[in-house]
């Protein structure tokens, strides 16, 4: 019988899910579906609360409803636990269990791109204190990152996310980033900055260190004015599109068995689809 999983989200409509489980269902010849599930936020707890009658087998999870899934899991992992937040689901027997991968997704993409980066890196510094810098501060003190600075508009924000992951977080304001990326090698935008329809990121990227990496969760457009300006300082950049097809693995081989690679076939894929909506600029 076909194995159907499903992108819940509310709107969900614009979702890469699809297009990225698609490709790697006909790759591996699996008699699955990987289909879409807008599912308003007063629905979402009957829904999960009662899985099995989806008729699915598993699912992803994204805005606004990663907390609702995270409450509805009879059964989480320690990523999900920590952050509250669950954005992959699926059934055993009739319980519900929930993982997040984007932890894996952010890690999986710097390990791809420069498989050096965490070594002796000292402080980074995160921009951005929502549910994405939560995943991603996570991800960097596992890998054993001395101190992440922790900027964003809202200080308080910041300041929560020290309480959660301890001492090595520096919550600053943003007014006082600037002295914060002296000699900095490992720079990372959280916010919505920089994404089609909203302002830039303007930062002076001058004190960083000459060999910097500066990655962006944003992918719409691929190159963000944040990737384009450290680019012409001769800085290394990785950009959020490898995120997203890397988050989508640990969820595709619990579903289906086999675990997918993320290829520049599947990665071209995607760039096609965002050239043709208008996006990758
Ligand atoms: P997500 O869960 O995707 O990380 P979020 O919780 O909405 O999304 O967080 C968005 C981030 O972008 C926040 O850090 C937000 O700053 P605030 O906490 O002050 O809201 C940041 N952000 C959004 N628009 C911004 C702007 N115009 N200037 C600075 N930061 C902005």
């Amino acid at each position: 019988m076909t194995r159907r999983v499903a992108i819940i989200g509310h709107p969900v409509s614009h979702s890469r899910s699809p297009l990225i489980h698609g490709y790697w269902l006909r790759q591996h010849g699996i008699d699955g579906d990987y289909g879409v599930r807008d599912v308003a936020p007063e629905d979402i707890a009957p829904f999960l609360a009662d899985f099995p009658a989806s008729g699915l087998v598993g699912g992803n999870v994204t805005v606004p409803h990663k907390e609702a899934a995270f409450r509805a899991c009879a059964v989480r992992d320690p990523v999900a636990a920590a952050l509250g937040a669950v954005n992959t689901l699926w059934l055993e027997g009739d319980n519900l269990h929930g993982a997040n991968t984007d932890v894996h997704g952010f890690l999986a993409n710097l390990d791809a791109a420069e498989p050096e980066w965490a070594r002796a890196l000292g402080e980074a510094v995160v921009l951005g204190a929502g549910g994405a810098a939560r995943a991603i501060l996570y991800g960097l003190l596992e890998r054993g990152v001395d101190r992440v600075v922790v900027a964003n508009r809202t200080l308080a924000r910041a300041q929560t996310l020290r309480d959660q992951f301890g001492p090595r977080i520096l919550p600053v304001d943003w007014r006082d980033l600037g002295g914060r990326l002296i000699g900095c090698r490992l720079l990372v935008n959280t916010t919505s900055l920089g994404m089609k329809g909203q302002p830039p990121l303007d930062l002076d990227l001058s004190a960083l260190s000459p060999d910097a990496l500066v990655t962006d969760i944003v992918y719409v457009p691929l190159e963000t004015p944040l990737l384009k300006a450290a680019k012409a300082r001769g800085l290394a950049t990785v950009d959020g599109l490898g995120m997203l097809l890397h988050q989508a693995v640990p969820g595709f081989a619990r579903w289906f068995g086999v675990r997918p690679e993320v290829t520049p076939e599947l990665r071209a894929l995607v760039i096609a689809d965002l050239k043709a909506k208008g996006q990758f600029a």
